[in-house]
């Protein structure tokens, strides 16, 4: 998705904007663009990589001020035109935009009325027209920015600049993220704190509907009225380092490594030894408002969801309250029945995700208590919740989400725990569930150990046009997400099915040219998952098992076995498996394993 970064400063700016950047292309983009002001305004824009618009920038692009923008089409195809900054026709106001404004069209048609000439088919350049036109009558960008904002119906993260003040950015927030990074007597934003932690750790997140001033010696924010607010900065644990591969030849295998490390961190402090509960200070919950509760409702989407999934399910299992987990993309159109004795529970690794934050603003709206489960600190996601907690996975890159998965469900494993202890689980189970969470780390190196035996399977089964993943239960979300991993990174077709609901359609799909793989954890349903796997194999398909035990060759053609744990915590190491054969996979048929096509890391648009 589009990424902005913005310096103001002493230093020459097109570099640190071309290293912002370059930082930001893990969230997907087509074209890359950047505009600097000193005596005038410079601007180069590219379709392509950063590192085609790097090229492209002349040495004589020298100024401390400029802004830069990497672009994922919306409105007009990837070209250079299209890409950002867009200029006003005196080329005085440069603009970079991420969002969609809604009202484009009208804007368009008045504009070109009052003779306007566009250059690009985007809905971003009458941004640029819009704050052309106010600031010659107003001494003030602020107030050109203000103005124009106030036509725009939409979402907005924006930064701009004014040939004619060459010392301050005005950049404003509205349901897409904006971040002010604070430096030593220079200032930077971005749209993702990626682009910033090389120069500082001490950010400061705008809300919606704030704009603020970026000067070298500091920042002041205000409202679309013009009302100063007051802002706590806050510091980032995420340093640049998180955003080297490290050795690793993908992103993606980098952060299935790190699973061990990232579940450890998920826990770290978190569990209690004497009593055999989880300490989750961060969910603002008295014990009386815990025990409240009746139900649980899980939001998030794409992989989180799934992850929700597993959490419901540890929910239940373990503190015996009902919980499911839904897509928030359908829950937030759905004009859902809000209860007070429901607690929500929203999850995002990136914080910003559009239709989970739109989801939890709608909760709240109508007295939803809403927890967050977030990767990212001080997001808008979390920000938004009445508390919550971090998973602390450090930031993933890669496209495909995999340590923030198991760390939400282990962070779902913690919350269960907690519900559980001050509902029926008892003082053993409590430990037993504790002991198992302990021991998922070293088991994760086991799996990952395997590799080699997984990436033999994964070049064995990729040349598939489709697969099949079942799972009964517990296994179910752990097949839909295996199935997820599969489809976006390697494109082959994958369809995820509880392997109870086989026979009641897709058993059609089953043949020779449809692999299954197949989850069978070694738990009360493991003679009902042999059962349909003997009826995989009646019909001439091949099957990968995934369990806890060697599968009898009458029923699998191979077998990856997995090291087990407490049955309601597998379903997070039956995962992990899964996540490697879509990496092989999607080696062996030499994709583009980090930016799959098509997808974006952060969904920060409807
Ligand atoms: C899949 C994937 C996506 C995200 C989804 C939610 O690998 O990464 O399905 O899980 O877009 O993103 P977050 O968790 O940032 O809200």
């Amino acid at each position: 998705m589009c990424g902005i970064v913005a310096y103001v400063g002493p230093k020459d700016a097109a570099p640190i904007l071309l290293e912002g950047l370059a930082r930001l292309e893990y969230r997907g983009y087509d074209s890359a663009g950047i505009a600097i002001v000193s005596k005038t305004l410079k601007m180069r824009k590219v379709k392509g990589r950063v590192a085609d618009l790097a090229a492209a920038v002349p040495a004589r692009f020298k100024g401390g001020l400029g802004i830069g923008h990497t672009r994922w089409a919306t409105h007009g195809v990837p070209s250079d035109v299209n890409a950002h900054p867009h200029l006003d026709g005196a080329e005085r106001i440069a603009v970079v935009h991420n969002g969609i404004i809604e009202n484009a069209d009208e804007l368009r048609a008045k504009l070109t009325v009052d003779g306007v000439t566009f250059a690009s088919e985007t809905d971003s350049e009458v941004l640029a027209h819009l704050i052309a036109r106010t600031v010659k009558d107003t001494d003030s960008l602020e107030e050109a920015v203000r103005t124009a904002l106030k036509r725009v119906v939409g979402t907005y993260g924006v930064a701009v600049v004014d040939a004619e003040r060459p010392g301050e950015v005005v950049v404003a927030r509205n349901g897409s993220p904006i971040v002010l990074g604070i430096g030593e007597k220079e200032m930077f934003a971005a749209s993702d704190v990626a682009a910033l932690v090389r120069y500082t750790r001490q950010v400061v997140h705008l809300e919606d509907g704030e704009l603020a001033t970026i000067k070298a010696d500091g920042f002041h924010t205000f409202t679309m009225d013009a009302r100063e607010t007051a802002k706590e900065p806050l510091t980032v644990d995420w340093d640049a380092g998180h955003y080297d591969t490290g050795g690793y030849e993908h992103y993606l295998l980098k952060e299935i490594s790190e699973q061990p490390e990232t579940v450890a961190r998920t826990l770290r402090g978190r569990l209690d030894d004497r009593f055999h509960i989880a300490h989750l200070g961060g969910l603002n919950l008295t014990p009386h408002e815990t025990r409240a509760f009746r139900r649980v409702k899980i939001i998030g989407c794409g992989s989180a969801y799934y992850s929700g999934q597993i959490g419901a399910q540890l929910v239940e299992e373990l503190a015996r309250i009902p919980a499911d987990a839904e897509p928030a993309s359908e829950f937030r159109y759905r004009n859902p029945v809000v209860e007070h004795d429901t607690l929500y529970v929203a999850i995002s690794q990136s914080g910003e995700t559009y239709d989970t934050l739109a989801a939890v603003q709608e909760l709240k709206r109508k007295g939803g208590r809403v927890l967050g489960i977030v990767n990212t600190v001080g997001s808008a996601i979390a920000r938004e919740c009445d508390g919550g907690m971090y998973l602390h996975a450090g930031p993933e890159v890669s496209v495909a989400s995999t340590k923030a998965f198991t760390s939400t469900a282990v962070a779902f494993a913690l919350l269960a725990l907690h519900f559980g202890r001050v509902h029926d689980l008892s003082p053993a189970d409590g430990r037993r569930i504790s002991e198992g969470l302990r021991r998922l780390p070293g088991q994760i190196e086991e799996i990952l150990a395997k590799d080699a035996e997984i990436a033999a399977l994964a070049r064995k089964y990729a040349d598939h046009t489709g697969m099949m993943f079942v799972g009964r239960v517990r296994g179910y979300p752990v097949a839909r997400e295996g199935a997820q991993k599969l489809k976006e990174i390697s494109y082959v077709h994958a369809e995820a099915y509880p392997a109870s609901e086989l026979k009641h359609g897709p058993l059609a799909l089953i043949g020779p040219d449809m692999p299954t793989v197949a989850i069978v954890p070694d738990d009360e349903l493991l003679d009902k998952n042999l059962t349909t796997l003997g009826e995989i194999r009646a019909r001439g398909g091949r099957v990968l098992m995934i369990g806890h035990r060697a599968a009898d060759p009458k029923l699998a053609d191979d077998c990856v076995v997995v090291p087990k744990n407490e049955t309601e915590l597998d379903p997070i190491l039956l995962t992990i498996p899964l996540q490697l054969l879509a990496y092989h996979a999607a080696v062996a048929l030499e994709r583009d394993v980090d930016k799959p096509r098509n997808l974006a890391k952060s969904v920060t648009v409807e």
